[in-house]
C-alpha cells in the first residue's frame, strides 16, 4: 500500500530532532522522522526525554516556509518570526484532536507545549526553528507521545500514556499516520495560509479559567539549575519561585501566557518565567 505521508522510521537514532535538522535541507515540507528508540532524546530546558524502546511515539515533523520574495507553492506561507508561536498552536491542537479521535476526550494544552490529561503529562514537544531574516525558514516539531508504556521511572513527576488511560495497546506506526492526517487538516485550517488557531488553542488550555497556584520565576537568576521545580516526586512538587494564586485567561498574540492575579491585574509570562504548581 502506498504511504499517505512521508514517514521515515529509524530503528535507533540519537534524537529525531537532531536527525531532522541534519537532513532538513534535503527533505520536503511535512516530512517526518520517527524512531523506535532515541539514544539522546531531548526535552525542554536541556532535559532528557525518556521513552522505552518501541513503546511510544517519538518523531519530528519538518515544516518549510516560503519567504515573501520567493513564495514556493510546495511550502507553507511565509511566517514572520514574531508569529512563531502559531507553530505550537497548530501542533498542540492537533495532538488534542488526535487524542479525542482515539477516545481520550479531556486532553488539554499545558502552556506552552505539553499535553496533559487530568493532571498528568501524556506528551511533550520541542520546536526548533531556523530563521532567515525576520521570517521562519524551517521548523522542526519534535513530539514525544506516551502510547503503550505503562511503567515509568520514579524521577518523572507525573507521566501517563494512552494505554494507561484506555487500557488498550496501540500500533505506533498506524497511530503516527493517523496523527499526520489530523496535523495536515489543522495546518490547512491555520498556518498553511498564514492564519492562526489562537481561539482553539485557548479553548483547550489546561487550567484556563480555574484559579490555581503558580510559581513566578521571572526574577530567578539564570545560573540556577535548569528545571527548578522538581524537588519531589509524583504530584509532590515544590516550587522555588514566588508562589502566587492566579487564573489563566489565555495567551497573547505572540504566545505569552496571560494570568489574572488576585488583585485583578493581568500579567503576561514568557517561557521559563512561570511554573504551574501541580
Ligand atoms: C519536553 O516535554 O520536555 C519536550 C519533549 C520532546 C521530546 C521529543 S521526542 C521526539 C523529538 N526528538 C527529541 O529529541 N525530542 C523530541
Amino acid at each position: 500500500m502506498e504511504q499517505k505521508h512521508d514517514i521515515r522510521w529509524y530503528e535507533e537514532v540519537d534524537s529525531t530532532n537532531n536527525e531532522m535538522i541534519r537532513l532538513s535541507e534535503r527533505l520536503d515540507n511535512l516530512s517526518v522522522i520517527a524512531a523506535v528508540f532515541q539514544t539522546g532524546g531531548r526535552g525542554q530546558r536541556g532535559n532528557k526525554w525518556h521513552s522505552c524502546r518501541g513503546e511510544n511515539l517519538t518523531f519530528s515533523i519538518l515544516l518549510r516556509f516560503g519567504i515573501p520574495s520567493d513564495t514556493d507553492p510546495r511550502y507553507c506561507s511565509p511566517l514572520p518570526a514574531a508569529d512563531q508561536f502559531k507553530i505550537s498552536e497548530l501542533a498542540t491542537i492537533a495532538q488534542c484532536r488526535f487524542l479525542e479521535r482515539n477516545g481520550i476526550k479531556d486532553a488539554r494544552i499545558k502552556w506552552p507545549n505539553d499535553i496533559y490529561v487530568s493532571d498528568r503529562k501524556i506528551s511533550g514537544m520541542l520546536v526548533e526553528n531556523s530563521l532567515s531574516g525576520k521570517h521562519v525558514r524551517t521548523s522542526v516539531v519534535g513530539i514525544g507521545l506516551n502510547v503503550n508504556q505503562t511503567v515509568f521511572p520514579d524521577w518523572l513527576p507525573n507521566p501517563v500514556s494512552m494505554a494507561i488511560i484506555t487500557g488498550m495497546k496501540y500500533n505506533t506506526e498506524e497511530l503516527l499516520s493517523g496523527f499526520m492526517d489530523v496535523f495536515r487538516e489543522k495546518l490547512t485550517a491555520g498556518l498553511a495560509y498564514g492564519g492562526g488557531l489562537k481561539d482553539e488553542y485557548e479553548s483547550l488550555m489546561y487550567r484556563r479559567g480555574t484559579e490555581s497556584e503558580f510559581a513566578d520565576l521571572s526574577s530567578r537568576p539564570a545560573y540556577l539549575p535548569a528545571n527548578p521545580l522538581v524537588t519531589g516526586t509524583g504530584t509532590g512538587i515544590k516550587a522555588d519561585g514566588t508562589v502566587f494564586r492566579g487564573t489563566i485567561t489565555g495567551i497573547t498574540d505572540s504566545g505569552l501566557l496571560s494570568v489574572r492575579l488576585e488583585n485583578g491585574s493581568v500579567k503576561h509570562f514568557g517561557f521559563k518565567e512561570i511554573a504551574y504548581i501541580i
